[in-house]
């Protein structure tokens, strides 16, 4: 094995501007419509890898408990993926954790397997460009590969698509907040692989939003580079209620009354004149985008929406990247 055994990568999670749900038939876990994110500064997983001979299995150490079943074997799928491209069978040793918490409803798995595909790359001695780490990660969470990037980034889907990860636009791009409202401590009850599957299934409206969502991405794209943020905000919050719209009509509900009652709140404050928006992810918690000179005035606002239980606040920032990375 050549290069370094081990390597640390940092990343962070990112929001959907424009939705993806769904995946596109066939292999590589390609999602079914284009997607537009914001990757988040000051919330941030760190991983190491640590390939070692003298492991029998591979080992996942997460917040600083063991893990085992799905969240073990899904790292061992990508860790399998990287020795087949190395060209070893050595186990690794994966410690992971995130400083935020990870019932936020910020994606951990986004920065989850974007830290994993980098450092176990890294580890491996592979000289990866970002949009192969990001096809790697892809593979385990579709949306993990817009973490790579930094700033504004997209992940293609649909027919013909590859689901390639970019980055569209520098994280200054829009003097943006992203103001996340946890609602909850428990873990959302459908996970978006059996919810994404439930709608693709049984959804009357899957095909409208296999027609509409691609359209929505284009727009969202064209006003970000605009830097227009209001418009933005209302396609970023339309794309939201049309995903759940679609999924809803499958019978799958992510909302609970305090994500109304947070809904109900941006739109009040942006009919006084704040221009405040709303995007909602797999789980009850609202992400409400704001500009950066009104973040304190809405933050305040939202924390007295009953079911709010806090806020964290968050602005654009990087890709994922190594921090260390050591030869044996
Ligand atoms: O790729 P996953 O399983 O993390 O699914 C992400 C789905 C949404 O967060 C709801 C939308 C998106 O584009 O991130």
């Amino acid at each position: 094995m050549n290069g370094a055994r081990s390597a640390t990568a940092v990343a962070h999670p990112n929001i959907a501007l424009a939705k993806y749900w769904g995946k596109r038939a066939g292999e590589g876990n390609v999602p079914a419509v284009p997607s537009l994110s914001v990757t988040l500064a000051g919330m941030s997983t760190t991983t190491s890898v640590t390939f070692d001979e003298t492991l029998v299995d591979d080992e996942l150490v997460l917040g600083g408990a063991m893990a085992v079943g799905r969240p073990k074997a899904r790292a061992s799928e990508l860790l399998d993926r990287v020795r087949a491209a190395a060209g070893i069978a050595t186990r690794a040793r994966v410690v992971s954790t995130n400083d935020f918490p990870t019932a936020s409803g910020l994606a951990s798995s986004a920065s989850g397997f974007a830290a994993l595909a980098l450092a176990s790359v890294r580890a491996a001695g592979l000289d990866w460009r970002a949009d192969e780490v990001a096809d790697l990660a892809r593979r385990s969470s579709a949306s993990a590969a817009r973490s790579v990037f930094g700033g504004f980034v997209e992940l293609d889907g649909g027919d013909g698509a590859t689901g390639a990860a970019r980055p569209v636009a520098a994280a200054h791009a829009l003097d943006m907040r992203v103001l996340v409202c946890v609602t909850t401590e428990e873990a959302k009850a459908t996970s978006s692989t059996d919810g994404m599957r439930a709608t693709q299934a049984t959804s009357p409206y899957w095909a409208a939003w296999l027609a509409d969502a691609p359209q929505s991405h284009a727009a969202i794209r064209a006003a970000l580079l605009a830097g227009d943020f209001a418009r933005v905000g209302e396609l970023a919050e339309r794309s939201a209620l049309a995903m759940h719209a679609c999924a809803m009509a499958a019978g799958i509900v992510y909302f609970s009354p305090a994500t109304i009652a947070a809904l109900a709140e941006v739109r009040a404050t942006r009919a006084l004149g704040l221009p405040a928006y709303a995007t909602i992810d797999a789980g009850p918690h609202l992400k409400c985008l704001v500009k950066a000179g009104d973040a304190a005035v809405v933050r305040g606002r939202l924390a007295s929406v009953p079911g709010v239980l806090r806020i964290l606040e968050a602005t654009p920032g990087e890709g994922a990247r190594v921090v260390t990375a050591e030869a044996p």
